[in-house]
């Protein structure tokens, strides 16, 4: 087949991988993308033509489409996602592996003719601001439009990628397709799939991805969770910097001093809405800004201070519960230009999901293109549905979301779901305690997540599905990491989903998790009090700012106590997490391990903040 290569290709090594890859799926067309408004406007009319995309009312969401995937294909593909390093070992217990050289065995079998009857989409993007320092550039080659118009909105896509790849710039090869080949005259479908055979697989030290099956979200947008941390990590590993599942945000103080965060928090814990806070009314002169919503990366900067990038462009977000109360920066965000995936369409041609209003609308579409009323005892929109809308949307966006050097970072968050145990927030006591917390985070699982609701799941610096390598590993690279930073930032854990005796949610969460952040930047920056817990460094009640929030005492040590009988059950899940990791498993935290043991049994069993 001949291809209509770009003017501006310079480099023989992407132009025969291209020619091979062409040759391999034996697509009908090649279609290198430029990136332009006009090819995205084209393409969303074909999806519009093919059944793939209804677009929207143009008043009520300007510029905007919805499309309902296939009924199997809604989610990542955890069981399906595999690590083929070269030695098992380096995958790590916690991730799928299979040799490598077995893999692309049966990827060249499954990629064989994988794109008959389709157009070959080619790519190039770039995580990270275009020629950034910190960035990294892949070429993504898949049959799937809809993923060509989602990589527009979440990478710097198309012709300029060209340019800064030059001659000789490297790139991860990143290979999809939907694994639904058409015969000669067969009608496609809205949503082509591979209802039975997926496979997300990542070669660590090749570099390279190849993603057969789905048409979904983190697994077919190969820029997110594919490059920028499965293959993003393993980089970081070997070159000394960080690639982290962790949000970005920049807080403001009333007199204009600025720091910025990172934080780290497993899949449906709010972390779009940390994201994107907006301070309580009664701060006045606080103003908090989003780098980023899922992904940082983070390196050494020349000060001695770490300097972290946003390598995405844009949000995929999931649309249950985000609402004009929760986060009207997000509702601001996907009020155009937004493609949705698997929420409801109501009769005037706009969307709708649970959460996004109090009353619900008397009739929709569901995601599975059935009518829904109210009590049809179904949701009207997937639980794990997302919008896809550009960060430039965002009006909270911070003015250096773009800066090539990065933000400094003063601190790392770590949360997850938990309705007990842990606390509203404390603070390690070093890098090292740090470390451990992080290491042994876990969260409920919901509805949106993974496994058994209301189960723990153990999930380190929320990284699990995200990990390249051996999780023991990781480990010891942030401990190495903090070893070599002149001042490390502090770290800290909080948890927004404690319960009260009768399951209610004791803390109100969204706009008033600003108090506690407001106690972290100050913390971080050496300006708040704090006393020694069983299990860290708290804030008594007096350390927050209460001011504009009715919350008393007994609330606030309702939240922050600490339960020895708890903690003997949470101890015992690290250790199953440790054993589990034994072989590689850095030395200090199993100390850690027995400080903490020590702690818990010097305190009272039901351990309480002082008033
Ligand atoms: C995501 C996730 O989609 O973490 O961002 O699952
Ligand atoms: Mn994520």
């Amino acid at each position: 087949m001949r291809i209509n290569h770009p003017a501006n290709l310079k480099q023989e090594k992407l132009r025969t991988w291209v020619e091979e890859m062409a040759a391999l799926c034996k697509p009908d067309n090649v279609h290198w993308c430029d990136g332009s408004q006009q090819e995205y406007d084209n393409l969303c009319a074909q999806m519009v033509t093919s059944g793939t995309f209804i677009k929207l009312n143009e008043e009520k969401r300007p510029n905007s489409f919805l499309a309902f995937s296939d009924p199997s294909d809604v989610a990542r593909v955890e069981d399906r996602t595999f690590i083929c390093s070269v030695n098992k070992n380096d995958a790590g217990p916690t991730n799928n592996w299979m040799d490598p050289g077995e893999m692309h065995a049966i990827m060249d079998q499954l990629f064989d003719g994988c794109m008959r009857g389709r157009t070959m989409y080619v790519i190039p993007f770039s995580m990270g601001p275009l020629g950034s320092p910190i960035a990294q550039i892949g070429i993504e080659i898949t049959d799937s439009p809809y993923v060509v118009v989602n990589m527009r909105i979440m990478t710097r896509m198309g012709s300029a990628v060209i340019d800064v790849l030059g001659e000789s710039g490297e790139f991860v090869p990143s290979m999809h397709t939907v694994g639904a080949p058409l015969e000669p005259g067969q009608q496609d479908v809205p949503w082509p799939c591979n209802p039975t055979v997926k496979y997300i697989v990542h070669f660590p030290e090749e570099r390279a991805i190849w993603s057969y099956g789905s048409g979904y979200g983190g697994n077919a947008l190969l820029g997110k969770k594919c490059l920028a941390l499965r293959i993003a990590s393993v980089m970081a590993r070997d070159e000394g910097w960080l690639a982290e599942h962790m949000l970005i945000l920049g807080v403001e103080d009333p007199q204009g001093a600025k720091s910025y965060v990172a934080a780290a928090f497993p899949s449906a814990c709010g972390k779009t809405n940390f994201a994107m806070l907006i301070p309580p009314a009664a701060f006045e002169g606080w103003k908090v800004t989003t780098v980023g919503d899922d992904i940082a990366w983070i390196k050494l900067g020349p000060d001695g201070t770490l300097r972290a990038i946003n390598p995405e462009a844009g949000y995929f977000g999931v649309a249950p519960g985000t609402s004009e109360k929760t986060n009207p920066n997000a509702m601001k965000a996907c009020s155009r230009d937004t493609i949705f995936t698997n929420v409801a369409l109501t009769p005037d041609g706009d969307v709708w999901w649970e959460g996004m209003t109090k009353v619900p609308p008397a009739k929709a579409t569901d995601w599975q293109g059935k009518e829904w009323t109210p009590d049809s005892g179904r949701k009207a929109a997937h639980p794990n549905a997302r919008f896809t809308a550009p960060a430039s949307n965002n009006p909270a966006i911070d003015d250096a979301w773009e800066d090539p050097a990065g933000v400094p970072i003063s601190a790392f968050i770590f949360g997850g779901r938990r309705s007990d145990t842990v606390p509203l927030v404390m603070q390690a006591t070093n890098w090292v305690h740090g470390v451990y917390i992080a290491a042994t985070m876990g969260s409920e699982m919901t509805a949106a997540a993974f496994g058994k609701v209301g189960v723990v799941r153990r999930d380190p610096f929320a990284m699990l599905p995200f990990a390249g390598y051996h999780m023991a590993d990781y480990f010891n690279h942030w401990l190495n990491f903090g070893r070599n930073i002149p001042n490390p930032p502090r770290i800290f854990s909080v948890n927004w989903f404690r319960t009260d005796k009768d399951g209610n949610f004791a803390w109100p969460g969204f706009g008033e998790n600003m108090r506690v952040l407001k106690w972290i930047v100050e913390r971080a920056h050496g300006r708040a009090a704090s006393i020694e817990s069983p299990i860290g460094w708290m804030p008594r009640y007096e350390d927050l700012d209460w001011t504009g929030l009715d919350f008393s005492q007994e609330q606030f040590n309702e939240i922050m106590s600490v339960d020895r009988e708890q903690w003997k059950q949470e101890v015992l899940n690290h250790e199953e997490l440790f054993i589990k990791l034994y072989d590689r498993l850095p030395k200090e935290l199993l100390f850690q391990k027995e400080l903490l043991l020590s702690g818990l049994w010097r305190a009272p069993e039901h351990w309480e903040v002082a008033a």
